[in-house]
Parts: C-alpha cells; structure tokens; sequence
C-alpha cells in the first residue's frame, strides 16, 4: 500500500525560527543570553497593549469577533480605507499562507525575489507551485528582471519592502511604476512588515495605490513596531473581492481576543512607537559606527535589523556567538555564506554584541 501521506510533503523542510532564550540556556548551559535574531521589539510590547490585555482576560471564554470588528475600524480610519478592505490574520504569516492558497494551482509559477523572507517559499512549496528565483542586484530586489520573468503562468509575485533579510527597500516611484506595468491577472504580495521603520524619504507604503491597483495585497504586522510578534497578529489590505476570497479559506476565529484587544491599544501609543524608533536609530547609529571602527562590512538598513559580513563563515560566527550567549541569526538559512543578521537592541545588547563579535573573530 502507498503511504498516505502525499509525495511531494516529504520535500519539504521546516522553517528555521531564531532560537529561543530558553532552548539557548538548556542546551548550551549558559545564563543571561540575549536575542538579536527575530527582528522583534527589544523594549518589550507596547504598555498600552499589555494594560488592555490584562483588564480583558476575563473575557476569554467567549469566541472572539471573528470580524474583528474594532480592530478593523481603528485600522480603517488609521489609515483611510474602507473596512471591507482589510484582513487580519494569526499574523501576517498567515495572510502570506491564504493568498498562496487562494491564487496558486500546483504548478503555477510563483515569482520570489532571493534572498527575501523564507515563508513565502514555504507557502509556495506547500501548495505545489514552481518558484521561480529571481536574485538581487547588488542586495536590492530586481524589479525589471522579476518582470521580464513574468509569464502566463505566474500567478503570484512576492515582494517584501524594505526586504528581509537585506534591510534594503525600494523607492515608492520604482514600485508604483512595477506595479502598473504587471498585467492584472498576476497577484502582487507587497509585504510591508518593516515599512514603519524605513526613514529615507522616497520609502514608503503603497497603501494610496491600491484603488488602481485591483491585484495587490499589502501585509502588515503588529509583531515588530508595536512588540506584539507573541500575540500573533497582523492585517492586510486589498480589494473588497479578494479580502472576501481570503476570508473564506480562514478559520473563523483565527486572531484571538486577546490579540484584537492589543493590537487596538498598541495602535493608540504613539508614545511607545516614538521610543521605539529613536531607540532604533541609536542602535543603527552606535552599531555603524563600531562596525566602521572594525572594518567590518555591513549593509545600510531601512528596518530595525542589518545584515554584517563576517571574515569567518556565517554558520561558525553564528556557533560561536550562540556559545557566548548571543543569539543571532546565520543568512545560511537565506542561502549566503558569509553574512550574519542582527536586529537592533537594547543599549546594553549592542554593546554585548559588538563585545562578543570582536572576541569570537
Ligand atoms: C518580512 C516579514 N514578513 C512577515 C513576517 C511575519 O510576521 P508575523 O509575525 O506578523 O507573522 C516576518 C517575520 O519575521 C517578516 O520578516
């Protein structure tokens, strides 16, 4: 008898999430490790979230609103768009898998900048499509080599802008130009999970294309910006008919009380949002300039994390940090040898950082 499980599954393999804190301690024996590998908030959540959190618990043996209907409203009126054109997800995570469900047949062409952010291949491999490689230019996403790919076969274009794991980001002129000359039958995934961060002025969020544009979905996130990445939560823009074809392959309940309630208050404190981003642009600032120092090779970054060439391979200087307690990330995992990748700390984990990288090289 054939196995049951389906041929093509036994290819696939597992995404590789950045170690937690506590695996790190078990394994390795060591004690007051810190994480700079997941790009998430070093301040903690946002306050506001955690004080709404806790006055809500008592609510959670009802289903949340699967609607999600005052997260949608706040979203809405943040950021001028009817509700019907807003999705929210188990993060955006989960908004990358829908639309790979949606739109792709196996054997469609799925089109992936690379190196970008793993989940869109996973998702592409999940539903049988051909991915198609397209790599970067000189670490920025090739907008005229991912057209000149496009065939009748593509049914999805991924793009994460900045990019992870590069911090690079495209400006709006050059995105909207891409976005106009696609033809209308392809999906465009614009994921904007660190558009927040971005600080060069031509960076920014294509939200005010998306009446002409009837074929993009733009992702957003609560998980970096606002601290919420544990919560799980993220949302997602587009046209009123495909946010309706997205909601139909979603479980009903799929963003948690807990979560909308959050997210609800996260948006309202502009306080945490300021300190996150000056505490960013500390970090970037302190880590340039120590980087400099060592002659060490980094690339300039729009988001709250960088990626730093290192003399020694990724995978060694990623061991060898682990051993010191500091977690970071090896672009092994992306497919490059000898770039590690890092996201901006508290003051102090930078320091640890830069202390523990000039000891291990
Ligand atoms: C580019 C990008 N998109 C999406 C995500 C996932 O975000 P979420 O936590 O909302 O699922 C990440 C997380 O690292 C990311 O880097």
């Amino acid at each position: 008898m054939d196995e049951p499980v389906k041929k093509f599954l036994k290819e696939l393999t597992p995404y590789p999430p950045g170690k937690p804190i506590e695996e790190l301690e078990r394994e390795y024996g060591v004690k007051n490790s810190i994480k700079l590998a997941s790009n998430e908030n070093p301040l903690g959540p946002s306050p506001k979230a955690i004080k709404a959190i806790k006055e809500s618990l008592n609510k959670i043996n009802r289903y949340p609103d699967s609607k999600g209907y005052y997260l949608k409203n706040r979203l809405a009126e943040k950021f001028g768009l009817p509700m019907a054109d807003i999705i929210l997800g188990n993060g955006s995570d989960e908004i990358i898998k829908l639309a790979t469900h949606a739109f792709v047949s196996p054997g469609d062409e799925v089109i992936i900048p690379f190196p970008t952010f793993l989940m869109y291949e996973k998702n592409a491999q999940s539903f049988q499509g051909k991915i198609i490689k397209i790599p970067l230019k000189d670490f920025y996403i090739d907008l005229s080599s991912i057209l000149n790919a496009i065939s009748e076969k593509t049914k999805i274009v991924f793009l994460n802008n900045p990019n992870n794991p590069t911090g690079t980001a495209l400006g709006i002129n050059e995105i909207s130009y891409f976005l106009q000359s696609i033809p209308k039958e392809v999906i465009i995934v614009l994921d904007e999970a660190y558009i927040e961060f971005a600080t060069e002025k031509n960076i920014e969020s294509t939200i005010h294309l998306l009446e002409s544009c009837p074929n993009l979905i733009i992702l957003r996130t609560f998980s970096k910006l606002y601290g919420l990445a544990g919560l799980r939560i993220g949302y997602g823009f587009a046209s009123k008919d495909i946010i309706n074809v997205l909601t139909l392959l979603q479980q009903p309940f799929s963003t948690n009380y807990i979560a909308q309630v959050g997210a609800i208050a996260a948006l309202n404190d502009n306080k945490f949002v300021k300190k996150t981003l000056a505490l960013i642009t500390e970090g970037l600032k302190f880590i340039y300039s120590q980087l400099n120092t060592m002659g060490l090779q980094y690339i300039n970054t729009q988001t709250n994390f960088l990626m730093i060439k290192t003399p020694i391979s990724s995978k060694e200087t990623h061991e060898r940090m682990l051993k010191e307690g500091v977690i970071i990330r090896s672009m092994e995992d992306f497919g490059i040898k000898d770039f590690i990748r890092i996201n901006i700390g508290l003051p102090e984990e930078n320091e640890r950082f830069i202390r523990t990288l000039k000891k291990i090289l």
